[in-house]
């Protein structure tokens, strides 16, 4: 693992554009990443299916600095509105990049954002909002280096958006993204994400996520605090081991279109990821008891209907629910008639699986 092929080469053509803009979609993992060391190095290895609606829209805007100095100069603007409280995370996000992007000191930036889910929907937003900004700071290199190739761009895209959100460097392509070094996962690495590169059943195609909105509010523990839990975690060891194999266990299971391996698989890896905060010092639950009724209506309703719809979460109280796109139109009706009523404001998202972030 080397970080050196993401040194910049020189530059052979100026800047002359003034902005840039990407949409890239958050992505909810399958098998889990949490705990990390150094910086953004993942314990274990995670795949998340890439989401198509629930996305950031970035346009960041740049003008070259009269005097460069050690501070970066930016400004981060939220649906029209200035929020500096965004930006001490920019700063340390451009900190981690200054080496690998080193004209970030050269300009004032202007980050104009946008979510397409709403702010206080309790989605993270970093995964999208780092990858899209990611994506723009290495168009900006990218011009500045035409002979650059589509695969280094997107491993060094990928690359970036893991400095600012580790999960964030599985936005950037689609349908499901692999992070963290793998035996069996052929160009797998724990530097960016990869496209899963091999076969995956067309049961998988268009797969639902219907995203249930327990609870909006802020997250009593942030993911950074979260993965440093996992230090000294007296489960942390087999907790990594296990992610490895329930990846290996996955490639069959996506092969063959395996929905009742794949049910129990990715409903084990949500509890185990709440098992480690139930489990950590200090501990934490983080399921409403509204997450424990979905959790049992849709037990219930699987028993009851043999559709292999299963859930998994986030580290939050949010249900997503996945299902393949043949159930679609029974599961949307399964969750208006008796899921909604245990969202906040019977609020839920319905998305699916997308392909990637695109420029606009
Ligand atoms: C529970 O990517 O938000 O969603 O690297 O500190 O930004 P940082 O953490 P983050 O962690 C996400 C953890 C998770 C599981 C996952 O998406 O794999």
């Amino acid at each position: 693992m080397t970080t050196t092929k993401f040194h910049p080469e020189v530059y052979t053509q100026a800047l002359t554009s003034q902005s840039v803009s990407y949409a890239s979609p958050s992505n909810i993992a399958l098998i889990k990443y949490w705990g990390k060391h150094g910086v953004q190095i993942p314990k274990n290895p995670s795949i998340s299916f890439t989401l198509d609606t629930c996305k950031t829209t970035t346009k960041l805007s740049y003008v070259k600095r009269e005097k460069v100095t050690d501070e970066y100069e930016l400004k981060v603007i939220l649906d029209g509105k200035h929020k500096p409280g965004f930006e001490p995370k920019i700063h340390q996000f451009f900190g981690r990049i200054q080496s690998y992007l080193p004209f970030v000191k050269d300009y004032v930036f202007t980050i104009e954002t946008s979510n397409s889910f709403p702010h206080s929907s309790g989605i993270a937003s970093s995964a999208s909002g780092l990858s899209a900004l990611a994506l723009c700071l290495v168009e900006m290199e990218r011009e500045m280096q035409p002979e650059m190739t589509l695969k280094h761009f997107n491993q060094k895209a990928s690359f970036i958006a893991r400095l600012g959100s580790g999960s964030g460097c599985r936005s950037l392509e689609g349908p499901l993204v692999v992070w963290g070094e793998h035996a069996e996962i052929k160009g797998s690495s724990d530097l960016y994400g990869v496209q899963y590169p091999y076969e995956i059943h067309p049961v998988f195609d268009n797969y639902q996520d219907a995203i249930l909105l327990v609870d909006k509010g802020e997250k009593p523990v942030s993911s950074t605090v979260g993965h440093n839990l996992m230090h000294n975690h007296a489960y942390a060891a087999s907790r990594f081991e296990q992610a490895v194999v329930n990846l290996s266990n996955l490639i069959p299971i996506l092969k063959t279109g395996d929905l009742d391996g794949f049910v129990r698989l990715v409903e084990s890896e949500a509890l185990t990821l709440h098992a480690m905060m139930l489990t950590s010092n200090p501990y934490f639950i983080l399921m409403k008891p509204n997450t424990l009724h979905i959790i049992d209506k849709i037990w219930e309703y699987r028993r009851e209907t043999g559709i292999p719809v299963c859930f998994t979460l986030d580290a939050g109280a949010n249900v997503h629910v996945l299902f393949s796109d043949i159930d679609k139109e029974q599961i949307h009706e399964f969750i208006k008639n008796d899921l909604s009523k245990y969202c906040q404001d019977n609020r839920y998202i319905f998305d699916s699986v997308g392909s990637g972030a695109i420029k606009l």
